[in-house]
């Protein structure tokens, strides 16, 4: 779910708090689009104003130009991704106190709602929705009266957090409360919320998305805090009400207009055309004047790092397969051994960690939990974690102990894109880093494959330029197919998974991805008459054995009728001979292929939405940022 608050000033406010929240619900759009809502109040109101509707934001915005709201001098905001209660009006947020007094939004998952439902419905009170955001709505309802009787005030900061000390579960809460119209408070355990710094009007967020086109001054909170916001003050607390002092401050490095479509037809469009700048972004600044990699910004013991014996990768998603690329570099650069593993899995394996171990957490967000709940078991165990990770102020990078950025600017469409290629980068530099520090490799090599790195984006936009128009038309020819295969090999295997999950997340079109080796153990029975096949297929330079292999697997679906699409290097004779279709790459060595070859499937992925009518930045059913387990 998507989140914003904002307390502007008594005066002048007027119709600029619902302005700030609907601004920042467009911007965080692609984290739940299954309903929105908007909650707000001014002094004399008597009780806080909603809106909410099932579906797009766009629904919420028709029916609030039919029916204006009042002008306010505070609001929040809510889009939802539905987890607990289906998309519709009333399961919506913002939900309200009983004596409708109080509105509040949610993120994450109350895991005792149910108990504290039957309690509250014993002593009287009544539910119109199934969420347990209700169930936090009503509970603070109940705790705020108490607090006005033992106090003779309202405190709705002491308030919301003696409700998150009664929760369990992932939360991130944000209220209003029509007897103190200047604030809106806020609260967190497992779920993100940062603070965006204005002047004379400060806001809470998601992310820096909800408020960048108006500050780009940010303060992260931690885990376990409460935030009270009003158009001059800021004021951070734990659960227990002790103030924090020591919030860390920072700039969003992006501007407002990163997060815009700027001509593009959708976001997914105009990011796999920011493939090459992610690329380029992700290298500047970690080098120094002799060319060695300076990685400044990872504040772990250089003797600390010469020790690591083992690298294990935990992610979801797009993001766990730029780290199954990166084992193949890794391991042939660092020679020491690198598992992968999907976060969720990790955690409950009882995997072997010890101090020497790096557990790398790649996440573009930053806050998916899967991956959250994989690096906090990994520190729990006495290993360190470094973060590849896009998104500043973010919790998977606050919760490491370590951080390199990937420089990919904001990444809107749910299925990613231009973050893949950044990540693999980061996780290269860390893997020739490694290098350097471990002396697994000259420093002459080093610097050779950095040169074939800083290559890349002129590389991958000859791509762009050159193979729109192939993909185009491949996608057009194969508009009615009802599955497709993808395979590859070493590292075109983890971009033929990556091509199949694209193809699955935005065209609905069942995919498998697999190890080309695989074929004859069994996929290649599902091939049949016109059965799309989609192959990565190594360069043959250098004698390069595993050409030969991939080139008979295609001959071996071929003999069995299937429509082959293929990936391959300019020129190769035999990419030409048996396929259908070729999407060519440019020559670069093997271990960068993937930064070009992933670039057409993404473009595959996209033409077939596109071709079949869908929204392709928001796929149905698919959020951007789970921030649920
Ligand atoms: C969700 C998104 C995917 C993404 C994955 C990991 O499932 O829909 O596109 O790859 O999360 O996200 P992260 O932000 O951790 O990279």
């Amino acid at each position: 779910c998507g989140i914003v608050g904002y307390a502007g000033n008594v005066t002048t406010a007027c119709g600029k708090p619902l302005e700030v929240c609907l601004q920042g619900l467009r911007r965080l759009e692609y984290r739940g689009y299954d309903s929105a809502g908007v909650a707000l109040t001014a002094p004399g109101m008597g009780s806080v104003a909603v809106r909410k509707k099932a579906g797009r934001l766009a629904n919420l915005e028709t029916d609030l130009e039919r029916r204006p709201m009042p002008d306010a001098t505070v609001a929040i905001g809510h889009t939802r991704w539905a987890t607990n209660g289906e998309p519709s009006d009333v399961n919506a947020h913002p939900h309200t106190s009983a004596d409708g007094h109080i509105a509040l939004i949610h993120n994450g998952i109350i895991e005792n709602a149910n108990e504290l439902r039957f309690n509250l419905q014993t002593e009287g009170y009544a539910f119109v929705s199934g969420t347990d955001t209700e169930v936090a709505a009503k509970l603070l309802g109940k705790v705020a009266a108490t607090v006005i009787e033992e106090t003779g005030k309202a405190d709705l900061f002491e308030s919301l957090r003696r409700v998150a000390r009664m929760l369990s579960g992932a939360f991130t809460l944000l209220a209003v409360d029509d007897r103190q119209p200047d604030i809106v408070v806020g609260a967190r355990h497992d779920s993100p919320l940062v603070v965006g710094l204005g002047e004379g009007e400060n806001f809470l967020g998601s992310d820096v998305a909800a408020f960048v086109a108006y500050t780009k001054h940010a303060m992260e909170l931690g885990q376990d805090q409460a935030v009270c916001i009003s158009a001059d003050n800021v004021t951070v607390t734990d659960f227990e009400g002790n103030v924090v002092t020591d919030s860390k401050r920072f700039t969003v490095d992006w501007d407002a207009s990163a997060a815009e479509k700027g001509g593009w037809p959708s976001f997914m469009d105009k990011e796999i055309h920011e493939d090459p700048e992610a690329v380029g972004n992700t290298l500047i600044g970690r080098f120094n004047t002799a060319g060695d990699i300076v990685l400044d910004e990872v504040r772990i013991a250089l003797e600390d790092f010469k020790s690591i014996d083992k690298i294990i990768v935990v992610a979801c998603g797009t993001a766990s397969y730029a780290g199954m690329v990166a084992k193949y570099a890794i391991e042939h650069w660092v020679r020491i051994p690198v598992e992968i593993e999907l976060a969720h899995e990790f955690r409950y394996r009882d995997p072997i960690l010890t101090p020497r171990t790096l557990v790398v957490a790649i996440s573009q967000s930053g806050e998916t939990m899967d991956t959250l709940m994989a690096l906090r078991h990994a520190r729990e165990q006495g290993s360190r974690v470094l973060a590849i990770c896009n998104t500043q102020g973010s919790t998977i990078p606050r919760e490491s102990d370590a951080v390199l950025y990937t420089h990919a600017g904001p990444e809107i469409a749910v299925a990613s894109t231009k973050a893949f290629v950044a990540q693999v980068v980061a996780a290269y530099m860390l893997g020739l880093y490694l290098a350097q520090i471990k002396g697994t490799m000259f420093p002459d090599e080093i610097r050779g494959i950095v040169a074939q790195l800083k290559a890349m984006p002129a590389k991958i936009q000859w791509v762009l330029d050159t193979q729109c128009e192939t993909v185009d038309k491949a996608a057009k020819r194969m508009l009615n197919a009802h599955s497709f295969l993808f395979l590859g090999r070493h590292v075109g295997y983890p971009v033929a998974m990556e091509g199949a999950l694209k193809l699955k997340e935005i065209a609905y079109t069942f995919t498998e991805g697999f190890a080309a080796g695989e074929l004859k153990h069994g996929p290649i029975a599902l091939v049949d008459e016109g059965e799309p096949v989609v192959v990565i297929v190594p360069s043959a330079r250098g004698r390069n054995t595993l050409h030969n292999k991939v080139i008979s697997g295609i001959e071996e679906v071929k003999a069995r009728g299937a429509f082959t699409i293929v990936v391959a290097e300019e020129g190769d004779p035999d990419a030409e001979r048996y396929a259908d279709v070729v999407f060519w790459r440019p020559i670069c060595p093997t271990l960068l292929s993937p930064l070009v070859d992933v670039v057409p499937l993404q473009l595959f992925a996209m033409d077939m939405a596109n071709l079949k009518g869908y929204d392709v930045d928001k796929p149905r059913n698919l959020a951007k940022s789970v921030t649920v387990e």
